[in-house]
């Protein structure tokens, strides 16, 4: 599975829960709870551009699966007061198609394009001139007959996302006037989130109950949501409906979730690293492979995660566990394991993994 179908199939679960997600999506930029200063800094760039009266800069959103980039490309169009326009770059095959969208779009109007990262080269030659001077050259015909008929487009406001920021062309990144990182999220924040969709879904939770379910939910929110429904499944068949902590941690136990969030696929990285490789180094597709995955899944869904939570380390000869990945999956590491013996300490929930240069 890739990426973005791993992704995709995040939310789809059959119509009833895409319409749940949908439901749960903050409309606003007041009820996006978490990224405080991306928020901040995105509520600034609009509402200068709503006092200018004119469109605000292009923008772009980098960061994880489910953490809000869609729902803010959304709240962005809703606080514009504009519509909104959806595509993606795997969607664009040819620079036609996007022609086709960039011509038909009202003064002010929102382009949404997920992956932008996947954009086809042609089209993403045609979005520069489109993004800078709100012109695109419709090229006619072929060979040395075909003329370029420059054609105007009403100004718009781009917003793209990507799970890989790293793999923008450089002259995309920069027409980009404003680009917000988005990061996992704090405990505290998934909390909130996991009582606002309880309360959403008329769910009966307990402070501890939502703690415990935040406190799984791999910083995501899409994950807090996802594992807040199953846990409601649980509390409805086999309780009375309130999710309390324990409920919360048997019906997590249930569903393979483990105590730090890790989930299957985070274990089975984990597991082949340790088991398989001795704790590395190991290169990304070796790894990738071994857990049946694409190398690209293992990078942008699991790994961030493992890296945030101080089990693995990126370094330029390949992936290698941490003291703390042996500990986490009760193996004790041989006297050669990387890292084994030394004072290095990553487990602190920080980020360190990635200065291992
Ligand atoms: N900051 C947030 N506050 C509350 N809910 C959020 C937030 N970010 C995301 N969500 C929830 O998580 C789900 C996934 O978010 P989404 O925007 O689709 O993520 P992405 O596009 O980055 O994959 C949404 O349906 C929404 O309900
Ligand atoms: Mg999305």
């Amino acid at each position: 599975m890739s990426a973005e179908e791993r992704i995709v199939s995040a939310d789809a679960e059959g119509p009833d829960e895409q319409a749940i997600e949908a439901a749960l999506r903050p409309k606003r930029l007041d009820d996006f709870v978490g990224q405080n200063r991306v928020r901040e800094q995105l509520s600034l760039v609009l509402r200068s551009a709503l006092k200018r009266g004119r469109t605000p800069d292009h923008v772009l959103l980098s960061g994880g699966p489910g953490l809000g980039k869609t729902t803010l490309a959304m709240i962005i169009a809703a606080e514009l007061g504009k519509p909104l326009r959806i595509s993606s770059g795997p969607a664009i095959e040819r620079a036609g198609d996007l022609a086709a969208v960039l011509s038909t779009l009202s003064e002010g109007e929102v382009l949404f394009l997920d992956e932008i990262h996947r954009l086809a080269r042609p089209a993403e030659e045609m979005l520069y001139m489109a993004m800078e001077d709100f012109r695109v050259d419709v090229v006619v015909g072929k060979g040395p007959g075909a003329t370029a008929i420059p054609l105007d487009i009403a100004p718009f406001t781009l917003v793209g996302a990507t799970t890989r920021a790293g793999m923008l062309p450089g002259p995309l990144r920069d027409r980009f006037g404003f680009v917000a990182h988005m990061d996992f999220y704090e405990p505290a924040e998934l909390e909130v989130i996991v009582k606002r969709s309880a309360r959403l879904l008329g769910v009966k939770i307990t402070e501890e109950g939502a703690a415990e379910v935040a406190g799984r939910s791999r910083g995501t929110p899409r994950i807090a949501n996802r594992l807040l429904r199953r846990v409601r499944d649980y509390a409805e068949v086999r309780a009375d409906g309130v999710i309390t902590r324990e409920l919360a941690r048997d019906a997590l136990a249930l569903y393979e979730v483990d105590e730090r969030g890790l989930d299957r696929l985070d274990r089975a990285v984990l597991e082949s690293l340790l088991r398989k490789f001795g704790g590395g180094p190991v290169g990304l597709s070796t790894l990738a492979v071994s857990v049946g995955e694409e190398p690209e899944t293992v990078e942008v869904v699991a790994e961030p995660f493992l890296v945030r939570q101080g089990l693995l380390a990126r370094t330029p000869r390949g992936r290698i566990a941490t003291p703390a990945a042996w500990a986490h999956l009760g193996l004790t590491p041989p006297p050669n394991a990387p890292l084994a013996g030394t004072l290095f300490d990553l487990d602190d929930g920080g980020d360190q993994g990635t200065m291992i240069k």
